[in-house]
């Protein structure tokens, strides 16, 4: 049977994640978070001072990624370990990047995602699912806002954390890895030509919900 396939693309910090999950959760469709298969490699890179052994090992199969559900949250494992909080750190965000331009990761993980979306009725988000992971999906969506806001958003999410970055940082951050993502050659960030734009600038979370669920009933509906 066919499955129902939902792609949400957009900049870091857009907010693609938290409203990939409640719609996913709404749907009972499964929620997959690329963007922590590109980290995981990204964390098994820095185990490498060069990036040709690095790359050396990914051919060689030494780097096997997992994704686990417990209750609709996707766990990530690498080779056996469960690293989905040791991604979430903003060194191994600016290696995510960097990796993600390298030909060799992206043939590596684009089959694995197009896979689960074969299998399971998916919302899937990332830098290019509507480009090039699944260009058949049923629902693209292209969520962005400017990056002042995105670096605001992430401020207030960490400001009560030991160590927490300046807004300053953030968004020079935010600005480099939106260069890295836009500016690569293989799989750039862009909106695909048939996304839908949803500019969450000046929209709340569960306001962005909303009109995508709307947009998403709408499809369904038709189909
Ligand atoms: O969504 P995220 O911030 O967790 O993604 C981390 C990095 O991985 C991002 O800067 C670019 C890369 N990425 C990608 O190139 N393609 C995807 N489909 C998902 C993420």
């Amino acid at each position: 049977m066919k499955t129902v396939n939902i792609a949400i693309d957009g900049p870091a910090g857009a907010g693609k994640s938290s409203i990939a999950k409640e719609v996913a959760s709404q749907l009972g469709f499964v929620y997959v978070d690329t963007g922590a298969l590109y980290r995981a490699i990204a964390l098994f890179a820095v185990g490498y001072a060069d990036q040709s052994e690095f790359l050396k090992a990914l051919s060689n199969d030494e780097c096997e990624l997992e994704l686990k559900y417990f209750g609709g949250t996707q766990c990530i494992f690498l080779n056996g370990e469960n690293v989905t909080d040791k991604i979430r750190t903003p060194e191994i965000s600016m290696k995510a990047s960097e990796v993600s331009a390298l030909p060799q990761v992206r043939e590596f993980l684009l089959e694995q995602q197009k896979s689960i979306a074969k299998e399971h009725n998916v919302i899937m988000d990332g830098r290019d699912i509507g480009t090039v992971v699944l260009p058949d999906a049923d629902l693209k969506i292209f969520l962005t806002a400017s990056a002042e806001e995105r670096a605001s958003r992430r401020y207030l999410e960490l400001e009560d954390k030991p160590d927490a970055p300046s807004y300053e940082q953030i968004l020079e951050d935010i600005r480099r890895r939106d260069e890295n993502d836009m500016n690569r050659e293989i799989a750039p960030l862009k909106q695909a030509k048939d996304a839908i734009l949803v500019d969450s600038t000046t929209m709340g979370l569960h306001e962005v919900c909303e009109e995508i669920m709307a947009l998403v009933e709408e499809k369904l509906d038709r189909e």
